[in-house]
């Protein structure tokens, strides 16, 4: 029995749904605990890829149960479209899906929100995926939320649609100039998605404090990551829910004292989707190398990601508010060939040089990487079947992280197949 949550280290996309995949065919149960379908976890099989947005990365092993947490915030059509098409992979979901009863759901008020919102932040917009995931924070936090125990009853429903919409008509007429939204039309869309979705619903919480007392294996997927916390990240440039630790256990109901492991995952380097800082962003060659030998497009929206070298000033911030206690590195292939590769391992702001990661937003903005340049290697990684087999240089490389960071590296990932991974 174990309980592991698996986190991204940086701005997300670090390839946490391969890792969760792999680590999933030993788990009874996997839980997503935050976020929404801003996230999209792209698996990679002999023949085909899968992007999935809000059901848990661990559904294509037969013997997980995937569990929707509370912490999540759901948009019941995009979860309709996922269900079927992972049912026309194969997959029977019945018994193996289960999504919280306390869940908050995205409306499709919500993502108009999140788009007028972006529209007039103008040069100060935060880059969202437009998905409507700050709006249904809002709702949830302001008591207004809608939850996934009230799809069930229409009469609550549409109570609610209605009174939320008195607000949000107002808001749209006199400050955003946009046409007011119809709360029947809100409504019936939902309740046919709902059809769908009721079967699933249920009491998370008290399923998995069962799973934890049976000695269950259990594993927590977190979307985004740990620099887009909306309280430990890059505030206001972040998403609004917690990808960190602390939110995997408010996200599902599991105690603190449960958790056995945190599992850090860190691209071998780094990148940014949307706005915000990011010190050791290169916006010249060699990061359009990284981006097109690391395919950095968006999963979800398709936009290109910003790249750059790893920063250890931020992931070591990352690896304490976390507790993380094992790493996962990924993409190391898109290393290979480059002659000489960098670490960020500390920060220049003014006169102070730091290694500690400064929690004033400005401070970040003005921050100047100090490099330490490392040896490339120009053979392929993706072959290596063991630790053993790697180049020199990229074991000397790994070794530089493990000892700034002071976390060992247990998976490396060197290709986008479950096979191109060396366990260690
Ligand atoms: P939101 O989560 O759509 O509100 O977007 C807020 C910020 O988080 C934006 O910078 C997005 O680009 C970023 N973001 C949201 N989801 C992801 C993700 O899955 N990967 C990387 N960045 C994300």
């Amino acid at each position: 029995m174990s309980v592991r949550i698996v986190i991204g280290a940086q701005w997300g996309d670090e390839g946490k749904g391969k890792i969760v995949d792999l680590l999933s065919k030993d788990a009874d149960y996997v839980i997503r605990y935050q976020g929404g379908a801003n996230a999209g976890h792209t698996l990679k099989f002999d023949e085909t890829s899968v992007v999935l947005h809000l059901v848990p990365s661990g559904i294509f092993h037969n013997n997980s149960k995937c569990v929707i947490g509370n912490g999540v915030v759901i948009d019941p059509t995009a979860l309709v479209d996922e269900i079927e098409s992972i049912e026309a992979m194969g997959v029977n979901l019945e018994e193996r899906l289960f999504i919280s009863e306390t869940a908050h759901v995205i409306l499709p008020y919500h993502k108009v929100l999140d788009q007028v919102k972006e529209k007039r932040r103008g040069k100060d917009a935060i880059g969202t995926t437009g998905r409507g995931i700050g709006p249904a924070y809002v709702s949830k936090v302001s008591r207004t939320g809608i939850r996934m125990i009230d799809l069930l009853d229409e009469e609550t429903l549409r109570y609610k649609v209605e009174s939320n919409l008195e607000d949000i008509n107002a808001s749209m007429k006199y400050i955003y100039q946009e046409e007011p939204l119809d709360a029947d039309q809100i409504t019936n869309e939902i309740l046919e998605a709902v059809q769908t979705i009721a079967p699933y619903i249920t009491n998370t919480s008290a399923l998995l404090h069962e799973a934890i007392d049976s000695n269950k294996t259990l594993l927590l997927e977190g979307a985004q990551g740990s620099m887009l916390d909306i309280d430990h990240g890059t505030y206001p440039y972040v998403t609004s829910s917690s990808p960190t630790a602390g939110g995997a256990c408010s996200g599902s109901g599991i105690p603190p004292t449960a958790v056995d492991h945190v599992m850090g995952i860190t691209k071998a380097y780094c990148t940014r989707v949307g706005n915000g800082p990011f010190p050791t962003e290169l916006d010249n060659n060699e990061g359009n190398n990284l981006r097109k030998k690391g395919s950095e497009f968006g999963a979800t929206t398709g936009r290109p990601r910003r790249c750059g070298w790893i920063d250890l000033v931020a992931l070591k911030y990352a690896i304490r508010i976390n507790g993380i206690n094992e790493l996962t590195v990924t993409k190391m292939d898109v290393l290979d060939g480059f002659d000489e590769v960098k670490v960020c391992t500390d920060y220049q702001i003014g006169d102070e040089k730091t290694r500690i990661y400064p929690l004033d937003l400005s401070k970040v903005e003005k921050a100047e990487p100090v490099y330490k340049t490392l040896k490339g290697w120009a053979t392929s990684t993706r072959e290596c079947g063991n630790f053993e087999e790697l180049p020199e240089n990229a074991t000397e490389y790994l070794n530089f992280l493990e000892d700034y960071l002071g976390v060992k590296v247990k998976i490396l990932s060197t290709g986008p197949k479950r096979s191109e991974t060396i366990m260690i």
